[in-house]
């Protein structure tokens, strides 16, 4: 039987374990034999894989993060380090891999697919949504989803005082998340790295607004922006509000996956078999326009991801 091994690698995402699921029960339906790598890149090096059985597979459905973990590795980078990991698998009789994880993760596998020639798939996995090629990244909706329910948290609290709140969202240097969680939880202000803000035309509206009876300010930011604590002292100094700042972090990582992100584990990694299967050495798979499809792995790691022009549009009315 020819073997097929999993990873995660990069930042986790929920929907990784979902995935890991749908990985091992395709795989055994697809006639192949399934390996788990764990410790990401670290644990192909390290030899830390098992067969998949489907007890591995069994009662993750629902959790966060990620069963196998997921790791950063720098030592992949060194090629005997690659050599190591390709003696581990060519032991085993592993043919195939499948990534989860981000386009740093893809670009290791596509050096090592042309040192080694072990085709690979990569599914986009992070909250960040910031992979060229696919719309749809692993895991953002469920981040949205924390997103939107600490901001609703906030808004209670906010709502009860005259006071600004600002909400440091994550994203790399991507606005994705803090777009549209701002848009979804009807922010007064967004400030992302895709738009231009202007503090003086804000502060005209606010005065307005604030002289018409609005009594509190939701601010969200992105964390690529770089100007969340600053934000803050500006609405007390500027506006004259009592602002509170608060930084999400780690937590917008975790949570059980929601529905549609386990459906689209589901999806990703059946298209990502599929693809190996029809002999799609190096691609990774993407939603694109509503479609499921695959990506060139050059174009996935050569390209930048853009936020859609209309949720921009939308997101213009945030920053001035
Ligand atoms: O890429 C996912 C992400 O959560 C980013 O949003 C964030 O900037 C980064 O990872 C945090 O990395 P770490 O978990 O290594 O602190």
């Amino acid at each position: 039987m020819s073997g097929i091994a999993i990873m995660t690698s990069g930042g986790d995402s929920a929907g990784m374990n979902p995935g890991i699921k749908r990985f091992v029960e395709y795989s055994f339906e697809c006639g192949l034999k399934p390996w788990v790598i764990y410790d990401g890149l670290e644990g192909l090096i390290d030899d830390n894989i098992q067969p998949a059985t489907h007890a591995i597979a069994g009662g993750i459905i629902y959790k966060g993060g990620t069963v196998i973990r997921s790791a950063r590795s720098k030592r992949f980078f060194d090629p005997a380090m690659r050599q190591r990991a390709f003696e581990n698998l060519k032991a085993k009789g592993i043919e195939r891999l499948i990534v989860l994880g981000g386009d740093g993760s893809f670009r290791a596998l596509d050096v090592f697919y042309r040192e080694h020639g072990v085709p690979f798939a990569g599914v986009p996995s992070t909250i960040d949504n910031d992979i060229y090629g696919t719309d749809y990244c692993l895991g953002v909706d469920t981040a949205l989803n924390v997103i939107r329910e600490a901001i609703d948290g906030i808004r209670d609290t906010a709502s009860s005082f005259n006071r600004a709140f600002v909400i440091e969202t994550m994203g790399r240097d991507c606005g994705y998340l803090a777009l549209v969680s701002a848009l979804t939880s009807g922010a007064e202000i967004c400030l992302i790295p895709e738009l231009a803000y202007d503090l003086e035309a804000l502060k005209k509206r606010f005065v307005e607004e604030i002289a018409q009876g609005r009594s509190y300010i939701i601010a969200i930011v992105a964390e690529g922006v770089k100007f969340a604590p600053q934000l803050t002292e500006w609405l007390e100094e500027e506006i004259g509000m009592e602002s509170r700042l608060t930084t999400l972090g780690h937590i917008q990582r975790g949570g059980s996956p929601t529905v549609y992100d386990r459906r689209m584990a589901f999806e990703f990694v059946t298209y990502a078999i599929d693809g190996l299967l029809a002999g799609r050495d190096e691609s990774v798979v993407v939603y694109k326009d509503a479609r499921m499809g695959y990506e060139s792995i050059d174009r996935v790691a050569n390209g930048t991801y853009s936020i859609s022009p209309m949720l921009l549009k939308m997101g213009q009315k945030l920053v001035r």
